[in-house]
């Protein structure tokens, strides 16, 4: 292999953002979807999600000739000596996740090496549960190549760990690269990848890798819960959370990342991947009664913001919330598992009115559901002549709201946060009425 040529399935957050990355550290890749105008946008510089700064990476990448899309897998990995596999694993209703992209994409890369002579090397990328490479990908290889792993050809798995509205950060600048390896070989490849990377490396067995990134993902959503449960206390207290946790993490063995309380975590990792491996050990008979409980108090939070609103404004009914924020978390389109549908649901169920507003998201949040929300084209609009105003994900958009903003356009100067988007002092000084989650809401 002179200069590796690499081939990414899959044009999502990891793939895409790791493609872009790839080609900025100086390897031609090709991404593939199975969405035509994707590619085709691709080609023109164009990303399929909005990502901060990812547009003008791509157009800068495309343009020099190091990335490009395609819907054609088979061609791709013939053109290539590194093939990663990002494709979807989307969970199915018992928690575990659908491995039908996965496999496919196996089929191509198999029936591809049996007839390609250089030595090529497969990674799993996709959050897979221990086993998933070994087990599922690995026999399919085998059996549509006709040719034998660590002989043949090469196996690794490398976890993502990317966080969304910093893909391209996280993507460019890891905090460290595990790679689980078949055998020295196949890990030595992928090191050679990742030698421009300025970061820790850790080289393990395939299924080690593969449960890292699930223990990863767990051991954060339970800072979170852990958070949002002390919320709940602090607020019987009349404490404010965030001093609390502030304390906490200021304990070098804790840190303070992801302790900050809210209405619950969402997104695309944190539900699916608990739900996953919560699943699976199930099955295998490991108990998870941590685990477990973080799932369920993050179904709890939202309904306890509701109840908040409800302490704070009395009878819904009748009543119009600007609805402030509808991703999952702010610098993002994507609306997977947003704490904003179970809330604005149970407002509409309490007999309330909602006018959203988000900067980007209207595109993914409208198909998830049919109630009759009006969303606006401004935070302004949403403002006006609501009754009160209740924050969902803190984009800095919002964050940027003044308190004179929200006197003038509300119909009362009352302000919900579920994100501790607002310094309290500075509302409250200037007459608003101010509720959060984990904030003194008792009445002195
Ligand atoms: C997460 C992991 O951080 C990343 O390493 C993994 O690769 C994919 O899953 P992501 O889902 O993009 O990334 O977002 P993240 O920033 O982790 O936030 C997830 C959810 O937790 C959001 O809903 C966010 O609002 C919530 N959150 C995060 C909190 O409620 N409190 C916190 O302190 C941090």
């Amino acid at each position: 292999m002179e200069k590796i040529r690499i081939a990414v399935l899959g044009m999502g957050y990891v793939g895409l953002a790791g493609g872009m990355a790839y080609a900025k550290h100086g390897f031609k890749t090709i991404c593939t979807t199975t969405t035509p105008s994707k590619a085709k946008n691709l080609n023109k510089g164009i990303p399929p999600f909005y990502e901060p700064e990812l547009e003008e990476l791509v157009k800068e990448m495309v343009e020099k000739g190091m990335l490009s899309g395609s819907t054609n897998n088979i061609e791709t990995i013939k053109e290539s000596d590194v093939t990663f596999i990002c494709v979807g694993t989307p969970s199915l209703p018992d928690g575990s996740a659908d491995l039908s992209a996965v496999k496919d994409t196996a089929k191509d890369i198999g029936t591809v090496l049996k007839n390609k002579d250089d030595y090529h090397i497969v990674v799993t990328k996709s959050t897979i549960v221990p086993g998933t490479t070994e087990n599922l990908v690995l026999p399919i290889l085998e059996k549509y190549s006709n040719k034998k792993v660590g002989r043949d050809f090469g196996l690794c798995m490398n976890p993502e760990f990317l966080r969304q509205g910093q893909a391209v950060h996280d993507s460019l600048n890891p905090d460290r690269i595990v790679i689980g390896e078949y055998d020295k070989k196949s890990g030595d490849v992928l090191e050679r990848i990742y030698s421009g990377y300025d970061c820790p490396k850790m080289r393990c067995e395939i299924r080690a890798a593969e449960l890292i990134k699930y223990a990863a993902n767990s051991l954060l959503a339970t800072k979170i819960t852990f958070a949002n449960e002390f919320s709940r206390i602090s607020e019987k207290f009349n404490i404010d959370v965030y001093k609390v946790m502030k304390g906490v993490g200021l304990d070098f063995r804790i840190n303070p990342m992801f302790l900050n309380a809210g209405c619950g975590f969402g997104g695309s990792c944190f539900p699916k991947d608990v739900n996953a491996i919560v699943a699976l050990s199930k099955k295998i008979g490991a108990e998870t009664p941590l685990l477990d409980a973080v799932l369920y108090t993050n179904e709890l939070q939202p309904m306890h913001f509701v109840d908040i609103i409800k302490d704070t404004v009395g009878d819904l009914r009748g009543k119009t919330v600007a609805f402030l924020g509808l991703s999952f978390k702010p610098d993002t389109d994507d609306t997977r598992a947003t704490r904003a549908l179970p809330i604005i649901k149970r407002l509409y169920q309490e007999g309330a009115h909602v006018k959203a507003y988000d900067p980007k998201a209207y595109y993914k949040f409208k198909p998830l559901t049919d109630l009759p929300i009006e969303y606006m084209d401004t935070w302004e609009d949403a403002l006006k002549n609501a009754d009160f105003a209740v924050v969902q994900s803190d984009w800095q958009v919002i964050k940027d709201i003044k308190p004179e903003d929200f006197k003038t356009l509300l119909r009362n100067p009352i302000v919900i946060d579920g994100r501790r988007s607002y310094d309290p002092e500075e509302l409250i000084k200037n007459g608003i009425t101010y509720r959060a989650i984990g904030w003194k809401n008792l009445n002195d």
